[in-house]
């Protein structure tokens, strides 16, 4: 393939990610992790199944760096996982160390790369990786609008038993309790789901979504979500490295957008080569700015209590 992509943490969301990257022939994948032979095995295991899956794309596994040189793009999903009981904030301290040495060597032997962060408290590890690799503010981003509007979706097609094809949804805000999910942009082929369905069904949606990674963590507890969040990795990678110029929401750094300066939180932007390409603006009631701001202040308090780790 003539696109690299580095996906760093070999775990459950990373390994799955590398599969859909090779599976869709998007790029050469490289695997990396900290625990030895993990990256290398799970490498071996996904190139062995590429005579199935009739995929050309090269894998390989490794736990030193040398080995991601050149990549168009770093998917970072080091890192642990919440346990039931615990909200992606608990795991700010531990991810904060791990997020930040990743991506010291990441952009030490990949300087162009765009980077996708999926660890979580994702707005909050944006912040780590942005400080900690000196890149523009538009080859930095993280993952969550994709997920969660995937989630609001799936449960509207669930509720009107239409393809999920047919069902676009927005989501802006951090990527937790205070995400905004905006109905009156949601659509079921183009009619918004306002037309469609009550308010007490849409807020019954609304609230399921953003409790979306809680419900996945109580049925596994011993880990999050991972399908859904590879898939939406991968969606973001796949517009940068086709320079599709996809509209998505996604974590980028506002300086001013929105009315908001300085922070990490999910909107709609555009991804192509350049990676965020531009953030759009669209225009939001004064309850929704409101939720926005709200959930921007939750991040903002994480990114203090990344201060004082300092
Ligand atoms: N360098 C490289 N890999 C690391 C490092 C490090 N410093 N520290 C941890 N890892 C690896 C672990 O060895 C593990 O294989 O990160 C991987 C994480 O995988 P899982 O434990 O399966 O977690 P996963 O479900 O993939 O979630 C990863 O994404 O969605 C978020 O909240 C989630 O922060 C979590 C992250």
């Amino acid at each position: 393939m003539d696109k690299k992509v580095t996906v760093v943490g070999a775990g459950n969301v990373g390994a799955t990610a590398a599969q859909r990257l090779a599976e869709k022939e998007l790029c050469d994948v490289v695997l990396i992790d900290i625990i030895e032979g993990v990256p290398q095995g799970k490498a071996l295991d996904l190139a062995e199944a590429a005579p199935i899956e009739k995929h050309d794309a090269h894998i390989v596994g490794a736990n030193a760096y040398e080995a991601s040189a050149g990549s168009d793009i770093v998917i970072i999903t080091a890192g642990i996982p919440r346990k039931p009981g615990m909200s992606r904030d608990d795991l700010i301290s531990t991810n904060a160390g791990i997020v930040k040495s990743v991506t010291k060597e990441v952009a030490r032997f990949s300087p162009k790369a765009s980077l996708i962060i999926v660890s979580n408290p994702l707005d909050a590890m944006c912040h780590v990786a942005f400080e900690a690799s000196g890149f523009p503010k538009n080859r930095v981003m993280g993952m969550a609008g994709v997920l969660d509007s995937a989630r609001f979706r799936a449960f509207i097609a669930m509720e009107l038993n239409v393809s999920v094809e047919n069902t676009h949804a927005f989501v802006l805000g951090g990527h937790g309790d205070t995400m905004v999910p905006l109905p009156r942009y949601s659509t079921v082929a183009g009619i918004p789901i306002t037309e469609l369905l009550s308010k007490e069904r849409i807020d019954a949606l609304v609230k399921r979504t953003a409790n979306g990674g809680a419900e996945i963590v109580s049925l596994l507890k011993t880990g999050s979500a991972y399908y859904a969040p590879a898939s939406a990795a991968v969606e973001m990678a796949e517009s940068i490295l086709k320079d599709k110029k996809k509209i998505l929401p996604c974590a980028a750094y506002l300086e001013g957008e929105y009315g908001i300066q300085g922070l990490f939180i999910g909107v709609p932007v555009k991804l192509g080569r350049n990676g965020i390409e531009e953030v759009i603006q669209i225009r939001i009631t004064e309850a929704e700015q409101a939720a926005l701001n709200k959930s921007a202040a939750a991040v903002r308090e994480l990114v203090e209590v990344l201060k004082k780790l300092k």
